[in-house]
């Protein structure tokens, strides 16, 4: 048996305009999912306990899921992992896949499954461990998950730490502090998928118009980068603020991710701005030593669930 596994992410900034090109600034939570991988009849057979969800793939199942034909709606992903990595006539195995990453929300756990999965099945054929490769097998996968991902959350699960990406080629970036953010979980489910779809659409209505928008979306990332490189929390905070408004723009936002944003502002945050997909899901607060309780307190509302968790330097492993 191999097993494997990978972590969530939670993007700082640059969701959405990362779609289309702009740069976006993501790091791995301590938060992860594990993939266990072992021989077993023709086809693959994947148990996925935190889904609740048993999935059979016969070989004609994942010859369909080649071809971009949904087999086992919502989760095809994961058979696509295994696709990635071997042919659909070689395929005999069975996985088990456990997490600690919420699902659906935001924190980049398809993504981290679809690497851990691929990580198990290379070491399992004695392929070379290579952070980048899985990364690139795991993106192929994606692509069914959510039709035109950007490619930052393979990323970050494949290589953790603190992410700078943009078109596909990412920088990983060194901060000698950390990054004190509260990540809240609204729990109301939402599909990327989706999301992605929404935004594309607004864009062919509206025009050059939502392009101005995206691109002053990337111009904030890279201000986010700077002022967080310098340990300006003020300046971060207050552009946390304004990338908010614009995702808010693009119309990603949620009622309960809006009164999240604004109780934590109010409870003196140094900014707030969703998190992920948007439409549900996640938001992220930058506090400081001296907010951070205040903000956590604030955030707790009925079925929402914080995280106070910090950005883990640890990508894909082996164990
Ligand atoms: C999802 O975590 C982030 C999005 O920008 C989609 C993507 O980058 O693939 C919304």
């Amino acid at each position: 048996m191999t097993i494997a596994s990978a972590p969530g992410k939670v993007i700082i900034s640059g969701e959405h305009s990362v779609v289309y090109g702009q740069p976006a600034l993501a790091g791995a939570l301590n938060l992860r999912c594990t993939a266990q991988l072992q021989n077993a009849d023709k086809g693959l057979v994947i148990h996925a306990k935190d889904l609740n969800a048993d999935l059979i793939y016969s070989p004609d199942d994942l010859q369909a899921v080649t071809q971009q034909q949904p087999v086992h709606q919502g989760f095809d992903n994961l058979a696509g992992a295994v696709l990635s990595v071997q042919d659909p006539n070689d395929i005999a195995y069975s996985v088990s896949i456990s997490s600690e990453i919420p699902i659906g929300a935001g924190l980049g756990s398809s993504a981290a499954t679809s690497v851990a999965i691929v990580a198990a099945l290379r070491a399992h054929l004695d392929q070379p461990f290579d952070k980048q490769d899985i990364s690139d097998l795991a993106f192929r996968a994606e692509k069914i998950a959510h039709g035109t991902p950007s490619g930052i959350d393979n990323t970050v699960a494949s290589l953790g730490g603190l992410v700078h990406f943009q078109a596909g080629e990412s920088r990983s970036i060194s901060l000698d502090h950390e990054i004190p953010l509260i990540i809240a979980n609204s729990n109301i489910p939402r599909n990327t998928k989706e999301l992605v779809m929404r935004v594309r659409q607004r864009k062919n209505t509206i025009g050059p118009f939502m392009d101005d928008l995206l691109q002053h979306m990337g111009d904030l990332t890279q201000m986010i980068e700077s002022s967080l490189l310098d340990s300006d929390l003020e300046r971060a905070g207050q552009l946390f603020d304004i990338n908010h408004g614009l995702l808010d723009a693009i119309g990603v936002n949620h009622p309960k991710l809006a009164q999240l944003v604004t109780m934590a502002r109010e409870a003196g945050a140094k900014g707030a701005k969703l998190t992920g997909a948007g439409g549900g899901g996640c938001m992220i607060a930058l506090v400081d030593e001296s907010s951070k309780d205040i903000v956590r307190a604030a955030m707790n509302l009925p079925g929402v669930d914080i995280y106070q968790t910090s950005i883990s330097g640890r990508g894909v492993e082996l164990r």
